[in-house]
């Protein structure tokens, strides 16, 4: 009986170091070995996707956990994040049967550019973590889905590297302005020699939110980001709080126009989540609102993007476009956020797990599977283009007698 004992016992001390093995070293052939031990995936596949949110357990597979926990993370309790998506449950889709659609035209145009999504890759740092080809890999695979790359100055690649990957396709820089003038023009005039078709000023994140797995993990980012000025230090390890820490924490209205003032490029204000600030932006310049709050990963306690949209739209009054993102994972996502009034719409972690899964390749699978599902859900609501989608009202939620 002993033996026995003994020996069932040393089978769960082998099946938990292997379970310990496959959770934190999770190595495989389809991975590279960074400088400094960080494993990066190698995929190149098309990947099967039956629901985006399925994405996010298949990425933990093949993410080392401090960059998962990067990428995935929202600030402090997540809630606001979490709301992101739950907000679009708040209001419904009135379907209508009898409008003889067939088959619905998903294309649009945002800025002058024509896409064929209303979708486009939302800009996310250190790409690099998920996939060794990067931010290159994710703008080769947006530029196969006819649509918008946009690169953070945090990105993995550099905006060479990456214009070069697009061959041409549409793609937008987004700038942290940085306490360094010269650093300020010396960037957007490489956007610009480029051919990068707007310049994105992301305005929500004078500090970084508390984002409490990356300070459990300690997360140091494993590689440099190359589009950081140099004069703002060294980025290869160090957390996101210092490199925020490094641009510029002070910011106002007279950003918007000292940008404005450093390039013809159209200038899009990101990171919007108040009618006020939205006002204000157009009137110092902005070229386009980005409605976001960062995919919940700035401040925790503030609404979802979602429930803010409505209420920027109607201020907007269709001055200028605007672009929304923060927890669109599906069809009805992107249909109810143009109803509420955007243009087009962004996704961040999406495209970061689909390049983790599968490369370029799975980023057009990201792409593939919001083109079908979007086309579904117009032709099943009725509505055959996006102007129809802008015209349509959704129904709040306790909208009917059951409600009162
Ligand atoms: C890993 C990660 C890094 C990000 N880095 C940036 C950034 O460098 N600049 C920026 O403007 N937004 C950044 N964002 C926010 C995204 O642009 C976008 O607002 C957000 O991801 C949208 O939410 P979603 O991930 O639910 O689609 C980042 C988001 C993620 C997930």
């Amino acid at each position: 009986m002993k033996k026995f004992i003994f020996i069932l016992c040393a089978c769960l001390v082998v099946l938990f170091v292997v379970w310990l093995v496959l959770r934190f070293n999770k190595t495989n052939s389809n991975e590279v070995v960074y400088d400094g031990g960080y494993v990066a995936s190698v995929a190149d596949e098309s990947i099967v996707i039956y629901d985006i949110d399925d994405l996010e357990a298949q990425a933990w597979e093949v993410i080392p956990q401090g960059g998962f926990d990067y990428i995935r993370g929202g600030a402090e309790t997540e809630n606001t994040m979490k709301r992101n998506e739950m907000a679009f449950d708040m209001v419904d889709i009135y379907p209508r049967v009898l409008t003889g659609v067939n088959e619905p035209d998903i294309t649009t145009e945002i800025l002058g550019i024509d896409i064929s999504l209303p979708v486009i890759v939302a800009p996310a740092a250190a790409h690099g973590l998920a996939h060794v080809s990067a931010e290159a890999g994710s703008a080769r695979g947006a530029a196969a889905s006819g649509t918008i790359m946009s690169v953070s100055t945090y990105a993995s690649s550099t905006l060479e590297q990456v214009a070069q990957a697009g061959e041409g396709a549409p793609q937008w820089f987004q700038l942290y302005l940085s306490k360094d003038d010269a650093a300020n023009r010396n960037l957007i005039k490489t956007a610009e020699d480029l051919g990068y078709r707007a310049i994105i000023l992301t305005v929500d994140a004078p500090v970084g939110g508390n984002r409490v797995s990356d300070a459990r993990n300690n997360f140091k980012f494993p590689l440099a980001m190359p589009n950081v000025p140099k004069k703002s230090g060294k980025t290869k390890g160090q957390g996101i709080g210092a490199i925020f820490a490094a641009a510029q924490n002070e910011l106002g209205p007279y950003d918007v126009m000292y940008v404005k003032s450093l390039t013809d490029l159209p200038v899009i204000v990101k990171g919007i989540q108040h009618p006020d600030d939205a006002e204000i932006a157009i009137l110092a310049g902005a070229d386009a609102i980005w409605v976001s709050n960062h995919g919940g990963r700035q401040l925790d306690g503030a609404p979802a993007s979602f429930e803010v949209l409505g209420e920027i739209a109607e201020r907007v009054n269709k001055r200028v476009p605007i672009i929304f993102d923060s927890g669109i994972r599906r069809g009805q996502h992107i249909f109810k956020a143009i109803a509420m009034g955007a243009d087009v719409v962004a996704i961040g972690r999406p495209v970061i797990y689909g390049l983790a899964l599968g490369g370029w390749r799975g980023v057009v699978s990201v792409f593939d599977y919001l083109k079908a599902d979007l086309e579904r859900v117009m032709w099943l609501a009725g509505t055959q283009n996006i102007d129809d989608i802008k015209n349509i009202n959704l129904r709040k939620r306790c909208e009917t007698k059951w409600c009162e």
